[in-house]
């Protein structure tokens, strides 16, 4: 934006609690966050700490944040990055902090965020991300990217209009020139963010290579959205089961409607047939989803070794249909996968198993092995605390499998069928992962939510290179409740 007579404005930012959350000063001079009902408690803080944090409701300029200023400044401070921790905090960014006068506001999609402004000037040359993208929420313009640890609700359709003009790159400097330029800061902030980055003068070609790593070059814009919007981590959005049309549109019933023409009963020519009575069948029926746990009968160590051999174990095999040449014999785990890709892995969170630490491990499918992985007590802790809560069941699995996609694997062959040929494949490992705790009467259940920036945080490994895509709980049933 630029003030009369051509002087551009500073953009100024303050921070206010997202909509869902509200403060309370307990009388012990506790500071809690009320977070749609839930209490999160954010530690003892003085009355003048509470009196200036009140204006969060609103916004509280970030340029009067003072951790190095008096007691009560310091505190404020510490208070306020703590809500950016965990994620309750969006922010106002404007000319002018009066209300309703914002250029935008960002709102954090990663616990954490914080709104920083990349190094700029005249001579750098920016473009826009190749996954960021513009819609329409409601009522409000935002910008988005599955990149980006936060999105940005745009209130100015000239802010918007720059955002459109970095499709091609642009120098800085000239676009500083223009009517309604929105400022440097502005633009820092979508290149710290991940929206736009720099690249070469006048750059037309090459422009996937040349934004971020080879791992990421080999992501199609969908499937990295489609990825990070139906996982856990990376955006602030309702997930799971919230019933969200539930009381407006009926649900579908649950047996199709059948189509008119007359039916053929196979029924009756199953009594007869070779397959009558064959193993596979029994163990299919007898699979079920099991959720609770017997903790004084844990899973052993050679149980999970057995387990393991014949769900997921790579052995020798020659693989089917194509011929030699494209596969020739050699070692694959014991289940189909869209170009033979094998893209998947597991990572084992071991709450309680006999005769193997507590810990996180992976599975070196080749080697049949377990590999640990150092990680915080706290995290493995956490990892199977969700897990319970997922499946709504009060103790942890025993062992929580998180099932991982080396993404780059399936995606440098296919194009637009990536991801969903990864998701496929989950589907069939998870069904041999059932068959298996079946098989061995153990008690096991499919997850459908994953944590895909906690896997990244515990693992080191970026979330657009191995992350998890399925879960998958293990344990020893609990004996079955007598029923009076
Ligand atoms: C892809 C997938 C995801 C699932 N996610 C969950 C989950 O997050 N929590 C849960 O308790 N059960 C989960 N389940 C288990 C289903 O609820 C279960 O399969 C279904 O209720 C049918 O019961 P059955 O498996 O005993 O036949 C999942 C199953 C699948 C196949």
């Amino acid at each position: 934006m630029r003030a009369p007579g051509g002087r551009s404005q500073r953009l100024s930012l303050s921070a206010r609690l997202s909509g869902r959350v509200r403060l309370e000063a307990h009388g012990n001079g506790a500071i809690v966050a009320i977070i749609d009902g839930y209490a999160v408690e954010l530690g003892a803080f003085s009355q003048a700490a509470w009196g200036a944090v009140r204006e969060l409701a609103t916004g509280l300029p970030l340029a009067s944040l003072a951790p190095e200023g008096g007691s009560t400044a310091k505190e404020v401070d510490v208070l306020v990055r703590r809500l950016a921790g965990l994620g309750l905090l969006e922010y106002r960014a404007g000319y002018s902090l009066k209300s309703g006068e914002d250029l935008l506001v960002i709102e954090p999609q990663v616990a954490g965020y914080w709104p920083q402004t990349a190094e700029l000037n005249g001579a750098d040359w920016i473009i826009l991300s190749r996954f960021a993208y513009m819609h329409r929420r409601e009522t409000a313009m935002v910008l988005e990217s599955p990149c980006a640890s936060a999105l940005f609700q745009i209130h100015d359709p000239k802010a918007a209009s720059f955002v459109a003009m970095l499709s091609a790159p642009q120098q800085i400097g000239k676009l500083r020139k223009q009517e309604g330029f929105p400022g440097m800061e502005f633009l820092g902030l979508l290149v710290d963010c991940k929206m736009a980055f720099k690249t070469q003068e006048g750059a037309r070609s090459g422009l996937r290579w040349a934004e971020g790593d080879n791992d990421l070059v080999l992501w199609d814009f969908h499937d990295l959205l489609f990825h990070t919007r139906s996982t856990e981590g990376r955006h602030a959005n309702a997930v799971g089961g919230t019933y969200p049309h539930g009381g407006m549109i009926p649900q579908p019933p649950a047996e199709r409607p059948s189509w008119p023409g007359e039916k053929i009963d196979l029924c009756p020519l199953l009594k007869s047939g070779p397959e009558a009575g064959l193993p596979i069948v029994k163990l299919l029926r007898e699979r079920v989803s099991i959720r609770a746990f017997d903790d004084r009968r844990p899973v052993t160590l050679a149980g999970l070794s057995q387990f393991l051999d014949g769900s997921a174990r790579a052995v020798m095999r020659k693989l089917g249909g194509k011929g030699d040449k494209d596969f020739p014999p050699g070692l694959f785990p014991p289940y189909a996968t869209g170009g033979a890709s094998y893209e998947l892995e597991l990572y084992l969170a071991v709450g309680v198993c006999e005769g193997l630490p507590r810990g996180f491990y992976h599975y070196d499918c080749r080697a049949h092995a377990l590999v640990p992985i150092e990680v915080p007590a706290q995290e493995l802790k956490a990892m199977l605390e969700r897990a319970s809560s997922t499946m709504g069941t009060q103790a942890a699995p025993q062992i929580l499998i998180t099932i991982a996609a080396r993404f780059g694997r399936v995606a440098w062959k296919y194009s637009a069928l990536a991801y969903s040929l990864i998701l496929k494949d989950v589907g069939i490992l998870t069904q041999n992962l059932y068959l298996m705790a079946t098989a061995m009467d153990l008690g096991g259940c499919a997850i459908g939510l994953v944590n895909i920036d906690n896997f990244e945080k515990l693992t080191g490994i970026g979330f657009h290179t191995e992350g998890p895509v399925g879960q998958f709980a293990l344990g020893r049933c609990a004996p079955l409740k007598e029923t009076s």
